[in-house]
This record gives structure tokens, sequence and C-alpha cells, in this order.
């Protein structure tokens, strides 16, 4: 049995913690926030000790995975600290999206996770569903071949003020440039345009171009404008075999094999399917528990922290774009 801690017991950290909380191959052992209010109400309601102080707990507790939750400035400046303290503690860490609202910080994360042999992984709970897998399985057994494009869409309403002008694009887009880079690899330019969407004073709908090294070309949509209801979230991968589409992260994968108008449909089933979003974050926990549990190697984690990294960096790249009017290469933005 792994012990597990959590350290940001706001709405996500303690949906972490019922997860935990549900799987027989770990012990929820301890949850921490800075917030005294928040860490009691975490312990009371998980059955477990509550700590202020992520290095106590760390010490006494002496964990095997952590989950970070914390927020702060563009909804993850605070992840840095409790990620380096809990990976020098000796345990494994999942992180919240995005790594970093730094891209400094990210590189330190995961330069300390590799020097210190440890497992990093990031949330990337949007695309641990069997309809992604069903995508991607499409994809490794030569069913899409050489890649041609990928068009991204990800839509969720959020009207309230940010303090950053880049929060949508910082806190949103991680889950979809990580779905890209998944399925089309490293992305070599980008390209933004966006709109602060009437009284708002955030970036709130932005469209980004990219290239890939492999040649292949690629689009992102994001909003923080729409209403919520509808389904909000798409993801089109194209090559010279065939044509992906997976929506709503588990709902429906449609496969499009090219010049047969038979199409191949995964559907979430209506019993043992997925219920709701907390599914998703569900998978992705316990796909990270279970990574932990076979030992597998820290650069062979799926949703890696590196990956996390490469994921904001072309965010970054993007923000750069809409600041200075150019297409921006990353490799120009982000020198070794
Ligand atoms: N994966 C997803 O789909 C998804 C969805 C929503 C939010 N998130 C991410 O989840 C994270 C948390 O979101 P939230 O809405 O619960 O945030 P929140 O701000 O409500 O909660 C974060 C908590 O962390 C605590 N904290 C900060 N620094 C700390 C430290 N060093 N030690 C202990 N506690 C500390 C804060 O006091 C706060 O209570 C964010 O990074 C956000 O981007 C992910």
């Amino acid at each position: 049995m792994l012990k597990v801690c959590v350290i940001g017991m706001g709405p996500i950290g303690n949906l972490h913690a019922r997860i935990y909380r549900g799987d027989d191959m770990v012990e929820l052992a301890g949850v921490c926030d800075i917030i005294p209010e928040r860490a009691e109400a975490a312990g009371e309601q998980h059955g477990v000790p509550y700590y202020l102080d992520a290095e106590t707990m760390l010490r006494e507790v002496k964990p095997d995975i952590v989950s970070v939750a914390t927020g702060g400035y563009e909804y993850s400046s605070d992840h840095m600290k409790p990620t380096l303290q809990a990976l020098e503690a000796g345990a494994h860490v999942l992180c919240e999206k995005p790594i970093s609202n730094s891209i400094e910080d990210g590189r330190r994360m995961v330069d300390t996770a590799k020097k210190l042999n440890r497992c990093f992984a990031i949330d990337f709970n949007h695309r641990f569903t069997p309809a992604a897998r069903a995508a991607k399985a499409w994809q490794d057994e030569g069913l899409i071949g050489e890649l041609l494009f990928c068009n991204m869409a990800l839509w969720i309403g959020k009207p309230q003020d940010f303090e950053s002008p880049y929060y949508h694009l910082k806190a949103l887009n991680p889950h979809s440039m990580e779905i890209i880079r998944y399925f089309m690899g490293d992305i070599e330019a980008v390209q933004c345009f966006a709109m602060k969407s009437s009284g708002r004073t955030i970036w709130s709908t932005a469209s980004i171009n990219m290239k890939f090294k492999n040649g292949a070309v690629g689009h992102l949509t994001s909003s923080y404008d729409i209403a919520r209801g509808h389904p909000m979230e798409r993801c089109e991968v194209a090559g010279l075999k065939g044509r992906l589409v997976f929506e709503d992260m588990w709902r429906e994968a449609t496969l499009y094999p090219a010049g047969n108008p038979e199409k191949r449909v995964y559907t979430n089933p209506v019993f043992g399917g997925y219920a709701g979003f907390d599914d998703t974050f569900r998978d992705r926990l316990r796909s990270f528990v279970r990574e932990v549990a076979a030992g597998t190697r820290p650069e062979d984690i799926d949703g890696s922290g590196l990956q996390g990294l490469k994921a904001q960096m072309a965010i970054h790249a993007a923000i750069e774009s809409l600041d200075t009017g150019r297409v921006v290469y990353l490799d120009e933005l982000f020198p070794d």
C-alpha cells in the first residue's frame, strides 16, 4: 500500500483526496493547507491528520506519493515550492496543471525530479480517458499515417475577472497543448491572435496557429467566453491514411479511414462508462499510482513534468507572438 499526501486543499485538492480514498492501492495519510480552516476541514472530511506546513507533514508521514494542488497567481505560481519540498523528501509528485506560470520555475521542478530520480507528472486528466486511448491506439496501429494537421478546441465559461491578462491562455491551454503534442509531436513555431470579449480585461478567446517539427500544421481555439452546458472540447488529428476526432474527453472517439465510407466509433458506455468530469481525474490519478507501483522509470511516466513544461513553453511562445505580432520559434525563445 502506497502512502499518499495532498498539498493544497481547495476544491481540486479535496477531489484528489476523495479519489485516493477510493483507491485500494493507496492510503491517504495526510492533507495540508496553509489556510488553517481549509486544512482542518479537509482533515475532518477525509478522516486523516491535517497540517499547516508541508515540510512537517512530509517529515512525519513520509509519503510515497504527493499530489500538489495549490494554485496562486495565474492558478499555478504556488506549485513549485511544495513540489520541490515533496521531491526532496523522497516522494513522487503529481502536480496540477499548469506546471507553473513561470518557465524558469517549471524547469527547476523538472530538473529537481530528474536529479533526485523521482517520478514527476502533471494532471493532464483531459486525455486520461478510454476514448482518448482508443484514438491513440488507432494512431499507433498506423491508421492515421503520415501526419497532416490537427484542430483542437476547448471552451469553458469563466465570466469572472482575473488578476493577469494571460490567465486564460496559461491556465486553460495546458490540457490542449499537451493533447496536441501527444498526437502531433514537438511544436516548432506558433502564431497567436486573441481577443478580449465585451467588458473583459483578459485575453478571453484565442486562436493559435502552429507548425510541428515533423512538418505537419495545427491549430488551437480556446475560450473562456462560452457559457457552460454544451460540448466543450474537440480534438481532430488527420493523416494520409485517416482522420480521428475525439470529443468531450470521454464521450466519443471516431476514426474516418481515408477513402473508406465506413467509420469506426468508440462510444462511452451507458453502464460502466464515465459519468462526468471527475472520472477523468480518477483515471489520471490511478494511472500515476499504478505507474509508480510498477516501478516505471521517471522518464517513461505518461504526462510527465517534462511534457508539461514543453506544453507550457508553447503557450508562452503564443503569448510572445500575441504581444509582438510575430511568428515565434520555440527553440529561439527557449534555447537550451
Ligand atoms: N486538471 C483540471 O482539470 C483542473 C481543473 C481546475 C483546476 N485545476 C488546477 O488545480 C489547482 C488547484 O485549484 P483550486 O481551484 O483547488 O485552487 P484554490 O486556490 O482554491 O486552492 C489552492 C490551495 O492551495 C493552498 N496552498 C498554496 N500554497 C500552499 C503551500 N505551500 N502549502 C499548502 N497549501 C498551499 C492555498 O491556501 C489554497 O487553499 C490549480 O493549479 C488549478 O490550475 C485543474
